[in-house]
């Protein structure tokens, strides 16, 4: 299942966010790279331990823990730093898997990838190509979405981002591990809880159906979550 994240980010922190990391120094992104990954990636990244990645990437984190769709889709326990990427033109990733378990270098700190996240941080009009381009089980879907909006995706899928035949296309893009590892389970929790807000909407919080079933979403969080 994929899940866009609409304005994530304000059009002042899409600007705030690219002017730390346009100032910072970028490196070939096969510098993380492992072995398969190496040779379908042409982009630059920003170095993960580098100061302005650890700046713009806090802003992320605190955009991520205000959106409650974010919280209700993904239903986070670990995310990975945010990292930072950028093609020009030619450059693409070609098709690959992401790496179940990610490392931070040079720390203890380890996730198991369920989901994948990319922010965009490009206005689309000003690129072409550049697509993100997910294989899931109702074929390939195609993501370009505006500057501060994010999608999530299964980290198990087969994507790829197309090439740039015009301009430069920047994200943020990491990983999480999600509480719930199971994606059914994490999406008929997403689905009960859509459901609940619904309701909660219609019929006030003090409604003896609208409390049952947030006891009954909060059971299964309960049967189904690690943290
Ligand atoms: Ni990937």
């Amino acid at each position: 299942m994929l899940i866009a994240i609409p304005d994530l980010l304000s059009d002042a922190e899409v600007g705030e966010i690219r002017g730390i990391i346009d100032a910072g120094e970028w490196i070939d992104g096969n510098a993380t790279s492992g072995h398969q990954s190496a040779l379908a990636k042409r982009n630059e990244q920003l170095p993960e331990d580098s100061d302005a990645a650890n700046r713009a990437g806090r802003l992320i984190l605190d955009a991520l823990n205000r959106s409650p769709l974010f919280f209700a889709s993904a239903l986070p326990l670990r995310i990975f730093p945010p990292l930072f990427n950028r093609y020009g033109e030619g450059q693409e990733f070609d098709t690959h898997v992401d790496n179940a378990i990610r490392l931070r270098r040079g720390s203890d700190f380890r996730i198991r990838s369920d989901l994948s996240i990319t922010v965009f941080l490009e206005s689309a009009e000003d690129y072409d190509g550049g697509e993100l381009l997910v294989e899931d089980h109702y074929g390939v879907q195609r993501v370009k979405l505006p500057a501060g909006h994010a999608v999530i995706y299964p980290s198990s899928s087969l994507h790829r981002v197309t090439p740039i035949t015009r301009g430069r296309r920047v994200a943020s893009f990491f990983w999480l591990q999600s509480m719930v590892r199971d994606a059914e389970k994490r999406r008929t929790l997403f689905d009960l809880d859509r459901a609940v807000q619904r309701l909660t909407g219609d019929l006030g919080g003090k409604d003896r159906s609208v409390i049952e079933l947030t006891g009954i979403y909060h059971n299964l969080l309960r049967l189904w979550a690690d943290s």
